[in-house]
């Protein structure tokens, strides 16, 4: 049925101005573009390729029945689980009163924002949805800048800068690594120095470690080490177990922070009431760990390492600015050398460079304007995710199990990611 606006209703909008998720944009034009017969390689959406591990497939079939509202901070079960996962793999001692489940870490993100009054600061480039969030609830935000050179990364010194003008005003930071969009994370002593100036300014420090696991040597460290009492680790099951639609997210607080962990509590309370039953108990099977699972991580670490650095040269061979990715699934370069020749076809923001592209080529990216830069920024992510990755784990785990990935391991296992990078290089050499 076609709606039409009534003109009777003044609808006055919390969202005007506010576009759907970019990420969901870019997939639902894939998607039609897919349906009407084109050949769309889907490099847009950050969906982990793999499929969730089969014990905690299993674990949820047997959870189906459960069918009770929970707890509205979550299972207790799943929050010991949760509390010994962290302080297994970040030596803390968190309890499971220190854990609050969500339906994904983005609503908790957004929970975060509504019960916390105080500015937003997060560093250019950051993930698409942060300042959207901010935005809708009508918090101001802080870009802080950062440099290609030193691989997008927030320093401590523009932190200091940012804070010393006006040192007791209340404020959160996100801090994101391994990053989407870049892939990179921090070294030991980057995060010491951010947990330093953070302690200085009393800033609530949100770490979103949603790609911890995906670290591609297994190393990720939280900043919560470094800063305990200030740090909230968020993280889930979607980056790092395929589960990204099973929409389950977890923050963990430290005790001093108790009192916004239990405001966060009252708005779900008042809103979803509580995370899915049966998700909640198979969750308790994935955080909880095991061989099976150690070894899926193992493998798709193995892969997404060897599809980083491939991705990463052949961008490199195009003449992009590009970092080398360390963990997640992303890849942020710069196509300013093409500036000219993009702007003889009157290409001149990353958003036309991108739609330019899709239309071109089939290849389907998103523009840097939406991680925060200004639409002549000519930079684009690429999330290196379109393969089948039940195949690529089992070629990993079978064939390859002894061989080091390399080129030949992509071309069987990801060909259309192959593919997508011979239609960008033919694309801009046309230019
Ligand atoms: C950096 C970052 N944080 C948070 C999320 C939200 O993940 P979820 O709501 O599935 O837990 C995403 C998802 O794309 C992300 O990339």
């Amino acid at each position: 049925m076609d709606i039409k606006h009534d003109h009777r209703y003044a609808i006055n909008l919390n969202v005007r101005g506010i576009q759907p998720s970019a990420t969901l944009r870019i997939n639902e034009l894939s998607n039609q573009l897919r349906a009407e017969g084109r050949d769309i390689i889907k490099l847009g959406l950050g969906q982990s390729p793999f499929p969730v591990p089969e014990r905690v497939v299993e674990a949820l079939k047997e959870h189906a029945h459960e069918k009770d509202y929970l707890p509205v901070k979550g299972l207790k079960g799943l929050r010991e689980a949760i509390s010994g996962y962290i302080n297994r793999n970040e030596r803390m001692r968190s309890t499971w009163e220190d854990v609050l489940i969500g339906p994904g870490s983005k609503e908790l993100l957004f929970m975060l924002q509504l019960a916390y009054y105080g500015d937003l600061l997060i560093p250019r480039p950051s993930w698409v949805s942060y300042a959207p969030q901010a935005r809708i609830i009508g918090r101001s935000v802080h870009w802080l800048p950062t440099h290609a050179e030193n691989n997008w990364q927030l320093t401590a010194e523009e932190l200091d800068i940012v804070c010393r003008d006006d040192p007791s005003r209340p404020r959160i930071l996100i801090l994101n690594y391994p990053s989407n969009p870049t892939g990179c994370t921090y070294t030991d002593d980057q995060l010491l120095a951010i947990a330093n100036v953070a302690r200085k300014y009393k800033i609530i420090l949100l770490s979103d470690e949603i790609y911890g696991e995906v670290h591609f040597e297994g190393r990720h460290k939280s900043i919560a080490r470094y800063y305990p009492e200030g740090t909230i680790i968020s993280t889930g099951m979607s980056k790092w177990l395929g589960a990204g639609g099973w929409r389950l997210g977890t923050f963990i607080f430290p005790p001093e922070l108790r009192p916004l962990q239990d405001a966060m509590a009252i708005i779900a309370s008042e809103t979803f009431t509580s995370t899915a039953a049966p998700i909640q108990h198979a969750a308790i099977t994935a955080f909880n760990g095991g061989d099976d699972i150690n070894e899926y991580l193992k493998q798709s670490r193995r892969i997404l390492k060897v599809v980083g650095e491939y991705m990463h040269r052949r961008l490199q061979e195009m003449n992009a600015v590009v970092q080398k990715p360390q963990g997640a699934f992303y890849l942020f370069p710069d196509f300013s050398a093409y500036r000219e020749k993009l702007a003889r076809h009157d290409i001149k923001t990353s958003q036309s460079f991108c739609t330019a592209l899709l239309a071109s080529t089939g290849v389907a990216i998103l523009p840097s304007s939406d991680f925060g830069f200004t639409p002549d920024h000519l930079g684009a992510r690429l999330a290196f995710v379109d393969f089948d990755g039940g195949e690529a784990l089992k070629l990993a785990g079978g064939d390859y199990a002894d061989i080091e990935l390399g080129d030949d391991f992509v071309q069987q296992a990801c060909p259309r990611l192959a593919k997508a990078m011979d239609k960008m290089e033919q694309w801009l050499n046309s230019l």
